[in-house]
């Protein structure tokens, strides 16, 4: 399966790919994740990126290009996988669309989470984060199971993103919308364009994309709820 998730910041795309991940086991490949990582490493990348994440501005193509050939090039990569925050730009689109033909595959289906700005800030601003696995939670819409445990790995170190403040926040909406916003043309001329509405609750959203994507890649992947 190879699955894209479009959608702005705080629209959910973190959240229905570690479930996805979870459930079905469906790589989830998320360049924020990536970076947040490289960033608490200190890597050549990390310092790089930093300023960049911090102002809410894109990391420059090159950097991401080169980043997502790293990964597809790891030995026995999985061919199950999920793109969560790439590609984000059109020159990221095409250099992505290049790489899978090399590779001898394509995208399966884009998917966009789609929901109004009131309500991306209000999830954003309340967003918490486990700094091991990097699954996003919140303070009134989705806590953890036990209070500050992480229901994925255990882990009780649950922290505010720093691009999570609310005027980085505001750039990064704007940023979407001229830079990301494009994309979506790009994927309905490839016929593999589907939106869902985000604003639904967690589970409900789950559930449309499991459908879009069984309808599309004609399978059946099945979905009990816990
Ligand atoms: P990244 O980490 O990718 O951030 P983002 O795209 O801005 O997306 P978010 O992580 O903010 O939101 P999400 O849609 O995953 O929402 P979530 O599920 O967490 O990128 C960060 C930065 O890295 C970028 O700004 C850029 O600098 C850089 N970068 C990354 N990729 C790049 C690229 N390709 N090129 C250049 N730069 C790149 O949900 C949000 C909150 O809402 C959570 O609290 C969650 O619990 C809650 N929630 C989710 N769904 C629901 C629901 N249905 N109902 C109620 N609450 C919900």
């Amino acid at each position: 399966m190879h699955i894209l998730f479009l959608g702005p910041p705080g629209s959910g795309k973190g959240t229905q790919s570690k479930i996805l991940e979870n459930k079905f086991g469906i790589l989830q490949i998320s360049t924020g994740d990536i970076l947040r990582k490289a960033i608490e490493n200190k890597t050549d990348l990390g310092n790089k990126a930093k300023s960049f994440m911090d102002e809410g501005k894109l990391v420059p193509d090159n950097l991401m290009i080169e980043l997502i050939k790293e990964v597809f090039s790891q030995e026995n990569f999985t061919d199950n996988w999920l793109m969560d925050g790439f590609p984000r730009t059109l020159n990221q689109a095409v250099a992505f669309d290049n790489l899978l033909s090399e590779l001898n595959k394509k995208l399966d289906v884009a998917i966009e989470v789609d929901v109004n700005k009131d309500l991306l800030i209000k999830r954003i601003t309340g967003r918490r984060i486990c700094r091991n696995c990097q699954a996003p939670y919140h303070i009134d819409f989705k806590k953890p199971k036990v209070d500050d445990i992480c229901d994925y790995c255990g882990s009780n170190d649950i922290y505010q993103r720093n691009d999570d403040k609310e005027e980085v926040v505001l750039n990064r909406l704007k940023v979407y919308k001229e830079q990301t916003l494009p994309l979506i043309d790009y994927y309905k001329k490839k016929n593999i364009y589907f939106k869902v509405d985000g604003s639904k609750n967690i589970d409900e959203i789950t559930s449309e994309i499991v459908t879009i994507i069984n309808k599309k890649l004609n399978i059946n992947l099945s979905l009990k709820m816990d």
